[in-house]
């Protein structure tokens, strides 16, 4: 046995003495992550296509320590590398690969990226590699070691990394995955586009080995206006000080942690409130020893009492529109303030004061947009139509989907509504399901409202009704119809409504589709005409439900669909929207804005 090879073992068993004891952990997601010391790992990652997971599995299909995410290279000249990052094309992250790459626009798959980065040690600190979402699988690997495996394309996590790092040149690569699968949330069908890829932010970020984890600052009640703060550290730490300061209200206040690293305070205070007219936000410092975290916290209060909606204490109407997180003009994922900023704009322009963000959490960026633009927020999971009910794991990934968009968006004053799902169909399993959800979202936080996007289907002899088992578990009873559309074309003024609930009523979805530009018949479908007609019949009808408190119809702008083949019309696009994807107003546009400039 010749020297190189005497070599080549001991670096293996090296390796795996040494792979025995570095390894990552996931920790809970950091709060408020771009006020921390970031690094961004945003830009151009080499990306292989890896149709049969060959960078993952062995011919025999068992999963292989040679994988792609060793990143090898030849030693000498007849080694058998048979993938190279380095020679591999680029794509941007944050992105999703559907728009990037025509090969990969219906491509629903595995894809491996690769990015290398320079790291230095900083004294004992930690450093957390954070993702802002990674649709829909990712084995992440840090120089070759499993940092984690995550599951769930639309909410955060991270991991603390540091034991893998070395000084100087490292390399991160992830295995995505997008393939559906019907234990997965969502399940195998969803009428949007399956964008598959790294479609937010990717950051390494430096903490201290003690820090800030989470922390939660709101308007408690407006009584009295008690502000309530309530700080969670990394870990169970007590005695660590922690000062929260918002100059503006003169307000400085410091806490100290519990055995458990926690600590809250209640503190009377007289803040502007946050809504759409005077979306106000205060400048917030959070600071615990050299840590400081900068924030922009609106305080408001928002509730149900009978049929009304109260936002500080004020009955409200919500003016919404549904959104998908896709870019205009055929872009893709959404994933900035500059995406949401245009999306938001034309619901502005329509006369919204709230969004109904769908199906699933869209970024942070959007929804601290929606904030500053006061607009308020319905932000859900994407528990969507015929879930694994008795999945013991599909249930434990849409909690922890539901707890990961709670612990990220908590802050924000525009976010009035939690909803657990969308047109989900009638059992006992599903009621099971969703009720320890709608429970489990509570005890998370009890100062928001909970919905779920029930159905109207059909109505007998003109008479809807909406009856379902989870109203009781909601503080607001909203459900999606189609009126014009799926069913009863042109019956809207025939119709009647019994809601049943002592509760405020959303109409989550309506709506129906047209071409822009293509004008004809009312009663001709696909027409502009068409769409404006529904629209006209509809609000119409719905100005006659007790206790409507809000609507959001089916949808802002075109969106792009696997489930729409219409050729010449749909061309994978649904058509509900009120805008075409170039912005385009449609003609039902022009009768929503009329409709909300009533209400
Ligand atoms: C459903 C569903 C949407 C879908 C819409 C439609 O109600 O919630 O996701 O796009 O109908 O059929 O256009």
């Amino acid at each position: 046995m010749d020297k190189y090879m005497k070599k080549q073992i001991l670096l293996c068993l090296l390796g795996c003495l040494v792979a025995g004891v570095v390894r990552a952990t996931e920790v809970p997601q950091v709060a408020n992550v771009m006020a921390r010391q970031i690094t961004s790992l945003n830009g151009a990652w080499n990306y292989i296509v890896d149709v049969q997971e060959e960078g993952y599995y062995d011919y025999r299909m068992n999963p292989t320590r040679w994988g792609f995410f060793v990143n090898a290279k030849p030693q000498r000249p007849e080694d058998l590398i048979e993938y190279d990052f380095d020679k591999a094309p680029t794509m941007q992250v944050p992105g999703d690969w559907n728009t990037q790459d025509d090969r990969l626009f219906f491509y629903e798959g595995t894809v491996w990226y690769k990015r290398s980065f320079e790291w230095h040690r900083n004294g004992d600190h930690r450093t957390l590699l954070y993702f802002g979402a990674v649709n829909y699988e990712a084995h992440v690997y840090v120089n070759g070691k499993l940092a984690g495996h995550h599951v769930g394309g639309f909410t955060p996590f991270n991991y603390d990394v540091t034991d893998l790092l070395r000084e100087g040149e490292n390399f991160v690569i992830l295995k995505v995955d997008n393939k559906r699968r019907a234990e997965n949330v969502p399940t195998l069908i969803f009428d949007w586009w399956n964008y598959g890829g790294i479609t937010r932010d990717v950051l390494l970020v430096d903490v201290e080995p003690v820090y800030i984890e989470n922390y939660r600052l709101q308007l408690e009640s407006l009584e009295g206006r008690r502000l309530s703060f309530s700080v969670r550290l990394n870990r169970p730490e007590a005695g660590q000080q922690v000062t929260l300061n918002i100059p503006e209200l003169k307000l400085k206040k410091t806490v100290t942690t519990g055995p458990d690293g926690t600590a809250t305070i209640f503190m009377k205070a007289k803040p502007q409130l946050w809504s759409p007219d005077n979306p106000k936000l205060y400048q917030v410092v959070i600071q615990r020893g050299t840590e400081t975290l900068r924030d922009e916290v609106g305080f408001r209060t928002i509730e149900a009492r009978g049929k009304q909606l109260l936002l500080n204490g004020k009955p409200i109407f919500l003016k919404g529109i549904s959104i998908h997180e896709e870019k205009a003009n055929g872009g893709g994922r959404a994933n900035s303030t500059a995406d949401a900023h245009t999306l938001l704009s034309w619901a502005k322009e329509l006369g919204c004061n709230y969004v109904r963000l769908a199906h699933y959490p869209h970024n942070e960026y959007a929804v601290r947009e929606a904030e500053r633009m006061g607009i308020m927020v319905w932000s859900e999971i994407p528990v969507y139509w015929t879930i694994a009910w008795t999945d013991a794991g599909t249930y434990a990934n849409a909690e922890r989907q539901l707890t990961d968009m709670i612990s990220r968006d908590q802050n924000r004053a525009n976010v009035i509504i939690w909803s657990i799902a969308n047109e989900t169909p009638h059992s006992a399993q599903r009621d099971e399901f969703l009720s320890r959800l709608a429970r489990h979202a509570r005890s998370l936080d009890s100062t928001r409202l909970i919905s779920i996007a029930m159905e109207v289907t059909s109505a007998s002899n003109y008479k809807n009704r909406l009856q379902d088992n989870m109203s009781e578990y909601v503080d607001v009873v909203s459900f999606n119809q189609y009126i014009g559309w799926y069913r009863d074309v042109n019956d809207a003024s025939k119709m009647e409504w019994e809601i049943p609930y002592d509760k405020p009523v959303i109409v989550s979805e309506m709506g129906g589709g047209a071409k822009y530009g293509l004008h004809g018949d009312k009663n001709q479908r696909w027409t502009e005409e068409f769409q404006e007609n529904l629209y006209r019949e509809n609000l119409a009808m719905l100005d006659k439900i007790d206790g409507l408190a809000g609507l959001s119809p089916w949808i802002l702008k075109d969106f792009r669909s696997p489930r729409r083949v219409l050729n010449g019309i749909q061309d994978y696009y649904n058509r509900k929207g009120v805008f075409s994807d170039r912005g385009e107003k449609k003609k039902a546009f022009y009768v929503l804005q009329e409709w909300y400039r009533t209400k």
